[in-house]
């Protein structure tokens, strides 16, 4: 049994960019990729603080990569791997996504 939670305004979300968004006092990285919502837990697999620290930005300069900005770990917003960092090959970790007539929700347990 899944708590459904709107994701508001991903029809707006350019591709490419990424938002924060708290749900249930949980807060998770929004991006969307090759036309595609996905969603990570605000979680960086180094030291479990969320990516973005005094920035409100969780994109790197170039907007290429999710960042942590406590250490510099860089993710693919793809599939979430750290592809440089102090937790290289690890993972952020993907939230259930659904869509329903358009919509978008945050799925959790
Ligand atoms: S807490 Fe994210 S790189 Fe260290």
């Amino acid at each position: 049994m899944f708590n459904k939670h709107l994701i508001p305004n991903t029809q707006n979300l350019p591709e490419g960019k990424a938002l924060n968004i708290t749900v249930e006092k949980y807060n998770f990285l929004v991006t969307k990729q090759k036309g595609q919502i996905i969603v990570y837990e605000n979680l960086c697999p180094h030291q479990k603080k969320p990516l973005n620290c005094s920035s409100d930005s969780v994109l790197d300069e170039e907007g290429d990569y999710l960042k942590c900005h406590h250490h510099g770990a860089l993710f693919s917003p793809l599939d979430g791997t750290c592809i440089i960092g102090p937790c290289i090959g690890s993972h952020l970790k993907k939230a259930t996504v659904g869509i329903e007539q358009g919509n978008c929700y945050l799925l959790l347990a």
